[in-house]
């Protein structure tokens, strides 16, 4: 098996389900206690094994390729006033030279689209793809879970996807996931089919794709199509869809751990809550002060 070495951070979206603080500011900048959302999806890859992260940027990102950058006058003066710990906090954002690559997606057509730009920094190696929006709360990295699921399959060629199980008046927000059959670990499937969001009545389970993928490269040649699907976007479903009809083995994977989707306001506000009481430094005081707030509330 050729290693995932490669991941794709599609980051090109317009976010406006967050605006106005979208209006001049990345979504992706916006913070989960003391991190933007997007260093949470980075550091899962890298501490997950992957060397390359390719960046799909667009319009009014240059802050996140700041913010992967280093700062030469913050860390100067951080040294000088002896802040150690603040110094090294930042120093842990600078990544060797090569680390990142940015592509640019000029109009945001598509997260498949958003995929297809990267396609000649990809090449024809499988790769992964992580939805900087989704961010996992648990022990091991979501990544690095698919990884070890993929790493033990037969042979290359094969799609993995993570996914979660949600209520089924949800699907017409996610892609899904329709089952051939379950495997003898209980946490893995073999898909016949994916769909980019069902309404309930026609959603063919409730296993819902999130924001973690293991691609095989030949994905990249249903996306060449440039299809309009749902929302008039040019869908990774469809494109993952077309590669299963055609006969790549494509799995879902039920990984561990507590997902935010911090694309939402309500799931961005409860990866604050979540990531917040696990925070040794401000958790001790934060549980009993929304304990209070619980309970004077109405
Ligand atoms: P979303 O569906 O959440 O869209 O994209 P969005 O534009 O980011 O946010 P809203 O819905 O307007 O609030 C899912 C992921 O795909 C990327 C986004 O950056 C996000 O990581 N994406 C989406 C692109 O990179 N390009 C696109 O054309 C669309």
């Amino acid at each position: 098996m050729r290693p995932i070495r490669k991941a794709v951070l599609p980051v090109a979206g317009m976010g406006t389900r967050f605006l106005p603080a979208t209006k001049a500011m990345p979504k992706e900048m916006l913070t989960v206690v003391d991190r933007p959302v997007i260093q949470h999806a980075v550091q899962e890859a890298l501490s997950s094994g992957i060397e390359q992260l390719i960046f799909v940027t667009g319009r009014g990102k240059t802050a996140i390729e700041d913010h992967f950058d280093h700062a030469f006058e913050l860390e100067a003066t951080l040294a000088a006033r002896g802040k150690k710990d603040a110094l090294q906090t930042v120093e842990a954002t600078n990544f060797p030279p090569g680390t990142i690559a940015y592509v640019r997606q000029q109009e945001p057509l598509g997260l498949g689209h958003a995929v297809w730009c990267a396609r000649h920094v990809i090449g024809d190696e499988p790769f992964a793809v992580l939805l900087p929006d989704d961010i996992i709360l648990g022990d091991r990295p979501c990544l690095a879970q698919l990884l070890e699921v993929y790493e033990g399959l037969q042979s290359e060629g094969a799609n993995l996807i993570a996914v979660d199980e949600v209520e089924l008046e949800m699907t017409r927000k996610f892609g899904v996931l329709d089952i051939d059959h379950w495997h003898e670990d209980g946490t893995t499937f073999t898909a016949r089919g994916i769909v980019e969001k069902p309404e309930p009545a026609q959603a063919p389970s409730n296993m819902a794709v999130f924001g973690r993928y293991i691609l095989d490269s030949s994905v990249l040649r249903y996306l060449d199509r440039q299809e309009q699907g749902a929302g008039g976007e040019i869908q990774l479903t469809d494109a993952i869809d077309a590669s299963i009809k055609a006969g790549t083995q494509t799995l879902g994977h039920l990984c561990e751990g507590r997902r935010f989707d911090c694309g939402s306001k309500e799931g961005f506000v409860l990866a604050n809550v979540a990531f917040g009481l696990r925070d040794s430094l401000i958790g001790p005081g934060l549980k009993p002060a929304i304990k209070a707030l619980l309970e004077n509330l109405d």
